[in-house]
């Protein structure tokens, strides 16, 4: 095995927040993007996959995250779990995940949240509550006993990671920072850093 490989550190580091009760949600992640005029923007999305490609989660290409995306595809991702003492920070780039792995995933989500997707449009403001449940019911009756299909506005975005950083908060208020970066031949090198927070 690779000794510089971010990777496998990741899913050790995921799978210890995964199995500790005082993490909820260990799977949350906080996305930075910019816009075309050069805002920037965060919020939460659910990390459903990861390998080599990437970290993948799952949206509705109308949004402002995915427009941002599309625009300047450079992002960060960040995990924060105070309770274990740990933050990850993952810098890359972001681009739509192949189609059939977003049409795997879509077919594998509770039917409301299929309805879900094919009614809303993401990041719009809707005029009332009325509004968006009325829209709601006429796409489940146009689609009552139907399989439904993944729309072509919604599916995944895998962030291809340049740099991950993992940190731990250590006693005395000093925090341990693990940087890898990778270069062009895709080969990773490690450094430590220790700071006072
Ligand atoms: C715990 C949590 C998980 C979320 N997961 C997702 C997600 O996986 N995908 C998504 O599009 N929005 C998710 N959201 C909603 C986003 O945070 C956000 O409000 C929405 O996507 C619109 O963002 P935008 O206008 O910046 O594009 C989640 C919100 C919370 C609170």
């Amino acid at each position: 095995m690779d000794d510089c490989n971010p990777l496998q550190l990741f899913h050790e580091w995921l799978i210890t927040a995964r199995d500790h009760p005082h993490v909820p949600e260990c799977n949350a992640m906080r996305l930075t993007t910019i816009s075309n005029d050069l805002e920037i923007s965060n919020r939460v999305v659910l990390l459903k996959e990861y390998d080599w490609k990437g970290l993948t989660f799952f949206t509705n290409f109308n949004s402002n995250k995915a427009l941002d995306l599309i625009c300047n595809p450079n992002c960060s991702l960040e995990f924060n779990w105070p309770n274990i003492s740990r933050r990850i920070i993952v810098k890359g780039l972001a681009s739509q995940t192949e189609s059939d792995i977003s049409d795997n995933y879509f077919f594998r989500r509770p039917r409301e949240s299929q309805l879900g997707a094919l009614a809303s449009n993401q990041s719009a403001i809707i005029s009332s509550r009325k509004c968006l449940l009325d829209n709601l019911n006429k796409v489940t009756q146009m689609n009552a006993n139907k399989e439904i299909k993944r729309p072509s506005h919604w599916g995944g975005i895998t962030i291809r990671p340049k740099e991950f950083i993992f940190i731990t908060s250590l006693k005395s208020k000093i925090q341990k920072s693990e940087i890898y970066k990778v270069d062009p031949n895709n080969v990773w090198s490690k450094i430590d850093e220790w700071c006072y927070t």
